[in-house]
């Protein structure tokens, strides 16, 4: 690829856009999941970059979908979501962690959980706030906060366990922090937080008078007999809390965007109450289908979990047998590499090398740090993201051509 990874807008002084854009969108170009995954159909690359699987849900999932079509789910569901839908996840919180929430006031289906976490941002955030978050964070998350003029503060998970420290918590906290956003199990790093941790994000909550926004996409997908903790069940926490979850993740199922809010009803309102203007309302036929499976389907779920840890083993072990150091995720679709171990500097030009060198498309995690830092600041140039989301036969292709590739590639060639 000869282009940049031009993952933000740059102002071209040549040709400048006429009429030119708010100042909020400043900086928010194509995201760099959708460029790789386009770079990886342009030069007929393994997909490794951006997180979806390449198979599909549950076929009960699949058929209540088409049976919804069928049976005419097709105009405009309910504000907040159908009733089966907001009834199934608050059963599943219930029966999970033991949540009591009230389907009808304080559960909300959205747009996926991107749009569950951009309203509660727009419905919270003021001008000037700080949101803090762990670092590396979804991309989705300092746009939204950008857009509500606020400003995102990264509280860095470091190799190799990418960690929470509760000290470097509390130091991040100001006096305009006004939001804690939380996302375990964490994308990219695969890190899920343990009960010290989640005790620290609640009693920094707490102590500061903070709202939480807790990312839980990825609930389901944990390895190696870890169980995800959702902060809300941590002692006086759940009243400040909104927690965001996707059938996306659980059932495989990225494209539908069936996501969901769930929290105390005046948090869930004022979510709402942004909700309403961005899509209204979305997916009426899938909406019953996800309910459907909710309940019904966890021998499924665990099922994925069980194949993805398997995945993540074959991918992980595979790079580290060709030399690069990579991280054990305990949750999530992604595994962490640090390309320094083949001789590269820079994650972002590993990238661009890849998918000429080898056929494989990643997504460098420089995307995932603080476009603001200082320039000659390095924190995360490093390192790249892979996804074992994939079909292992993908996944052993991937390691045969980075097997090829890596004589001519270790040592940093294209430096
Ligand atoms: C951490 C995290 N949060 C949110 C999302 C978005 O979820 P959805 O596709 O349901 O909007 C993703 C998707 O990759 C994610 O990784």
């Amino acid at each position: 690829m000869s282009a940049p990874l031009a993952w933000v807008v740059v102002a071209d002084p040549r040709r400048p856009l006429r009429p030119s854009p708010a100042h909020r969108i400043e900086g928010l170009g194509e995201t760099i999941f959708a460029e790789m995954s386009a770079l990886a159909v342009a030069t007929g690359s393994l997909n490794l970059g951006q997180g979806f699987p390449d198979s599909d849900g549950p076929p009960a999932l699949l058929d209540a979908a088409r049976q919804a079509i069928a049976s005419g789910h097709n105009q405009y569901p309910p504000g907040l979501g159908v009733p089966e839908l907001r009834a199934a996840v608050a059963e599943h919180q219930r029966r999970h962690y033991g949540l009591t929430w009230d389907s009808d006031h304080e559960v909300l289906v959205t747009t996926g959980a991107t749009e569950a976490l951009a309203a509660a941002i727009l419905a919270f955030v003021e001008p000037g706030d700080e949101v803090l978050a762990l670092e590396p964070f979804f991309d989705s998350y300092p746009a939204a906060v950008q857009l509500a003029g606020g400003r995102l503060r990264g509280v860095l998970l470091e190799p190799p366990h990418f960690a929470l420290s509760r000290h470097a918590l509390e130091a991040a906290v100001t006096p305009r922090t006004r939001v804690l956003l939380v996302n375990t199990p964490h994308n990219p790093t695969g890190a899920v937080l343990d009960a010290d941790a989640m005790r620290a994000v609640a009693e920094v909550a707490a102590d500061h008078d903070l709202l939480v926004i807790s990312d839980e996409v990825y609930e389901h997908l944990t390895f190696d007999g870890r169980g995800h903790i959702p902060i809300a069940t941590l002692p006086g926490i759940a009243d400040r809390t909104l927690t965001a979850g996707s059938a996306g993740k659980t059932f495989s199922v990225t494209g539908w965007k069936i996501g969901w809010l769930t929290g105390p009803a005046p948090l869930v309102a004022a979510a709402r109450a942004v909700k309403q203007y961005l899509t209204y309302v979305s997916g009426a036929p899938l909406q019953p289908a996800v309910a459907r499976v909710l309940g019904t389907h966890d021998d499924w779920v665990a099922g994925l979990r069980d194949s993805l840890q398997v995945r993540r083993d074959l991918l992980v072990g595979g790079l580290r047998d060709l030399g690069m150091e990579t991280y054990t995720p305990a949750g999530t679709y992604f595994a962490v590499s640090d390309v320094r171990s083949w001789g590269y500097e820079d994650g972002a030009q590993f990238a661009r090398d890849l998918p000429s060198r080898a056929g494989i498309v990643t997504i460098p995690c420089s995307a995932f740090y603080d476009r603001h830092r200082e320039p000659d600041d390095e924190t995360g140039r490093s390192l790249l993201r892979w996804t074992f989301s994939k079909a292992e036969g993908t996944l052993i292709q991937a390691l045969e051509r980075l097997q090829a590739a890596r004589p001519t590639m270790a040592g940093g060639a294209s430096r």
